[in-house]
């Protein structure tokens, strides 16, 4: 049905077309196009709407356009081969699926939208149509297995330094990943990883920007701790340039990460960091535990100076502060 009613008002778009002629041509209640119109419009659809004329459709959404971004990409091996979707359930599925056929390293798996957007700790991920990137990357890492969570820091760096280059918004990393701007999340960044015994096989690094977005598409729950780079910047961000560039930073950290170890990622990532020199907090299986951020080490867990003076190390969790 949304199908038809787009091809009408594209075939169409010098004109108002009523509600009337529209529930005349498609066989349908005036009350029914207006909840197609309306859905349209919440995935990025723009429409005139007059009264006694009726409506006139004024833009669609933009869409990531695959070869230009394949063009414009100097990467040896990340984005070399791109999957691209208009929906999805999650591209961390699909990605997974596809590294069972044998998926290359590097390759990506982009999607218009996702129906199933998954977060950190069981969280649902908010992906509407045409607003962000919502993407996952296929890496084969040539590392121990224990050291997989230097890669979910080196993810977050490379997104940081994108945006920051990009847009000059002044992004920083919540430990372990999340990206801030202001105190509230423009991005997130779930690591999923297969190994057998100690050797690591895959890692499908997702990664969710949340570029274009304006408050009302946000759901209530997280409008106030929730934001676009759209929204920090006051104007569209180009959401195909900030692909090109993520890949670019990412492909080039992960060479310097392979060739020279962590320390330089770590460095990198205390420099962009928000949370540390903090009082933080986190709720675990035993409870609250407090204390004051004072670094990460070199397996990127966060140490944490308590009351007493003694250090503790965090190894994973979501912190508040
Ligand atoms: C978090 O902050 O909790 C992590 C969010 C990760 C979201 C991205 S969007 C692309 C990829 N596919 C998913 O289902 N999740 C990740």
């Amino acid at each position: 049905m949304d199908e038809q009613l787009l091809q009408i008002f594209e075939e169409n778009t010098d004109k108002f077309l009523s509600g009337e002629q529209l529930s005349v041509k498609l066989g349908c209640s005036r009350t029914a196009i207006w909840k197609h119109i309306e859905r349209l419009r919440q995935e990025g659809y723009v429409f005139e709407a007059v009264s006694r004329k009726g409506y006139r459709m004024i833009s669609k959404p933009e869409k990531l356009d695959i070869p230009n971004i394949s063009s414009r990409l100097t990467t040896e091996t990340f984005g070399r081969h791109i999957r691209y979707f208009d929906e999805v359930d999650s591209t961390n599925n699909t990605a997974n699926a596809l590294v069972k056929e044998g998926g290359v390293e590097g390759t990506l798996i982009i999607a218009e939208k996702q129906t199933a957007g998954r977060g950190r700790m069981g969280r649902q991920w908010h992906s509407p149509k045409g607003k962000g990137l919502w993407m996952s990357l296929i890496l084969k890492p040539r590392i121990p297995l224990h050291f997989t969570p230097h890669l979910t820091l080196l993810v977050a760096v490379a997104l940081c330094r994108t945006i920051r280059q990009l847009t000059q918004l002044p992004a920083g990393i919540k430990w372990p990943n999340d990206l801030l701007i202001d105190g509230k999340k423009i991005s997130g960044i779930l690591l999923e990883s297969s190994a057998e015994e100690e050797k690591l096989h895959h890692v499908i690094a997702g990664v969710g920007i949340s570029v274009n977005l304006q408050a009302e598409d946000y759901p209530e729950e997280i409008r106030g701790i929730a934001t676009s780079l759209a929204i920090e910047a006051g104007k569209e961000v180009n959401r195909s340039e900030l692909l090109v560039h993520f890949l670019q930073e990412l492909e080039s950290l992960y060479k310097v990460y392979h060739e020279q170890g962590f320390a330089p990622i770590k460095l990198l990532w205390e420099a962009l960091s928000v949370s540390l020199n903090k009082a933080v907090r986190t709720q675990s299986p035993q409870g609250l535990k407090e204390g004051f951020a004072v670094g990460i080490d070199d397996s990127g867990a966060l140490i944490v100076r308590q009351e007493d003076g003694s250090l503790t190390k965090w190894y994973s969790g979501n912190i508040e502060f």
